[in-house]
């Protein structure tokens, strides 16, 4: 308590004299700066400063959407089983996202039950092994097989409901299928028993929202962990607890079996497989990155530059890293290294290689193939491109040094900025030396940023690397930034990249600068034909190394004359 003693006397000093006291607090007030943001005291509550919503603006409260999600994309006429609804629920105070599937009336739900049973004992094949198809049709077969063999009347409507809870459950994911379903669904989290699943909706303004699925029971939360870690391929155990893996339709998964690690129970995240990759054209309809910045950048890619994605988990990194390759020459010889795999190139020469952990993988696999293995590997497969899905660790390490001897790399990394990322690069486990840190040639800064109610992914910054020193660390040149205030892309200064480049090929400023000119020319018609197909937009880049003169007449601009200088033709 002395301290308040002290306190208090202190304050009777200064009400005694305050002039002893005059000059601290003018001192007091000099300390104040002027950059921060003042913090308000609190004043009298005024209803009319209370700013109204904007009602021509569509609130979140309004929100009722409504779409099939099994089957996804039905015929007219064909009966759909499960619905997504989204719409906000007055008590929760929130969005929530409702899957709607087929009532079960008693009568029907014990029968489902009975079948579950009979099924389970007389399957004969394992449904990892099988297509969706396979295994759909195999299951039917089988349930009408036992309803006939045990004489079940059914109605045609009851037995459909049937196959499709027994589809649902035995060649799907159980309750979460249908949001499995859902191509609009970027990730499915849930984290533990009697808490809702949550559902990130790719919806802008959505963002993560509440589901009507959930665990109650921690076993049976537990056996989904274990069904999940089947369907990968993996193992997953009470000595083995975590799960890092893929589904067979590519979705990315990582899950922990309840024990004294996952303390509210076993819990699981899928980073939902999107069909297609996003190109360079679904980034600027994003508005993740414009075509000056996109051109820019497949210019360095052209030119073997090495490029680092940087930004935080679900930032967009992996995609951007995906866009990002498809401007490598098709004739290049390309290998990339994964932990699971995402990547998707259009390339023929591409060997896509995924490490395989040796821990929960299943015994027909073997042992442990690491990411360093793979990397130190590839030098002997001489490619000309190192594509790394994400660096954490030791292959870190190696990638910079095979960058060091003339390789290309492009790679993400987990840091949301510069100050971030240099120090994830030059601490443990990665401790790469300044030498190595000056052969990347570009950093990328992605984000995903809550702005004006919505969510968006914005590239905040490209920086160059000019030097890097222990002392005074990196030395970056800035060439994009991204303003906040006003969403607008900005060059803040000329690229020296661009200019090495130059100086390489031989060539002048004013080729590489209409060069430049004449992707963003490209890339600006790809988006208004919304040519966009990962395929489709490797062909107009492929076809763009090899006779630009065809595809700038289909966009109605002319060759620049002095363009084979750069080496931009075959
Ligand atoms: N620029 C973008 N605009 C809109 N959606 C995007 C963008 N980039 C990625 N996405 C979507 O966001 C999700 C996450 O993207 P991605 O896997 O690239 O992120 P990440 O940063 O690599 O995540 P992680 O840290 O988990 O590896 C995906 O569903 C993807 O389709
Ligand atoms: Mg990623």
């Amino acid at each position: 308590m002395s301290f308040q003693f002290t306190g208090l006397a202190e304050k009777l000093r200064r009400a005694k004299h305050p002039e002893l006291y005059e000059d601290d607090e003018e001192e007091e007030k000099e300390e104040v700066r002027d950059d921060g943001l003042e913090i308000p005291t609190p004043g009298t509550f005024r209803p009319e400063e209370i700013e109204e919503d904007d009602p021509n603006e569509d609130s979140l409260s309004d929100v009722d959407i409504t779409y099939p999600l099994v089957p996804e994309d039905p015929d007219k006429g064909e009966t759909v089983y499960a619905w997504a609804h989204i719409t906000w629920v007055e008590e929760e105070g929130e969005l929530i996202y409702k899957v709607i599937e087929p009532d079960l009336d008693p009568h029907t739900e014990r029968i489902l039950e009975k079948i579950r049973k009979l099924l389970e004992r007389s399957f004969d094949v394992d449904f990892t092994d099988l297509e969706t198809e396979e295994a759909e049709d195999y299951l039917s077969d089988k349930i009408d097989h036992i309803v006939d063999k045990y004489n079940i009347s059914l109605t045609e409507n009851q037995r459909e409901v049937i196959r499709y809870y027994a589809k649902r459950d035995f060649a799907g994911l159980g309750k979460l299928q249908p949001l499995m379903n859902d191509t609009e669904v970027e990730d499915i989290s849930c984290d533990g028993t009697d808490i809702p699943v949550y559902a990130y909706h790719r919806n802008p303004k959505f963002g993560s929202i509440k589901t009507n699925i959930e665990w109650n029971d921690p076993e049976e939360l537990d056996s989904f962990v274990m069904k999940l870690s089947q369907r990968c391929g993996r193992s997953i155990s009470v000595s083995n607890p975590l799960l890092d893996g893929s589904l067979p339709d590519g979705s990315r998964v990582q899950a922990t079996l309840a024990t004294d690690i996952a303390r509210k129970g076993s819990n699981f995240t899928i980073r939902r497989f999107t069909e297609d990759p996003l190109t360079p054209i679904h980034m600027m309809d994003f508005e993740t990155e414009n075509a000056q910045m996109m051109s820019y950048l497949w210019t360095l890619i052209e030119h073997e530059k090495s490029v680092l994605v940087c930004g935080t988990t679900g930032a967009g990194k992996t995609s951007q890293l995906n866009a990002l390759s498809l401007f490598i020459r098709p004739d290049k010889k390309i290998v990339s290294i994964e932990d699971t795999p995402e990547l998707r190139l259009p390339h023929d020469h591409w060997v896509p290689e995924v490490a395989r952990s040796g821990f929960g993988s299943s015994v027909e696999e073997g042992g442990e193939v690491s990411m360093d293995d793979l990397l130190k590997e590839s030098l002997r497969q001489r490619p000309e491109y190192i594509i790394v899905g994400e660096v954490r660790g030791e292959e870190a390490y190696i990638l910079f040094q095979q960058m060091a001897t003339g390789h290309t790399g492009l790679s993400t990394i987990h840091a949301d900025s510069l100050d971030m990322l240099m120090d994830r690069l030059t601490t443990n486990p990665i401790n790469l030396s300044p030498s190595l840190i000056e052969t990347l040639d570009a950093i990328v800064l992605i984000k995903r940023i809550r702005r004006n109610d919505k969510y968006i992914r914005r590239i905040t910054g490209i920086y160059e690397v000019e030097g890097y020193e222990k002392r005074t660390g990196i030395e970056a040149n800035k060439v994009f930034d991204w303003d906040a205030q006003t969403d607008n892309y900005e060059l803040v200064n000329n690229s020296v990249l661009l200019k090495d480049i130059v100086n390489e090929t031989g060539g002048n400023d004013e080729d590489l600068k209409k060069e430049l000119k004449n992707r963003q020319h490209v890339l600006n018609w790809m988006q208004e034909e919304q040519i966009k197909h990962y395929r489709d937009v490797g062909d107009v880049i492929s076809r763009y190394y090899s006779d630009p003169q065809s595809i700038l007449e289909d966009v109605g601009e002319s060759l620049n004359p002095r363009q084979n200088q750069l080496g931009l033709k075959d």
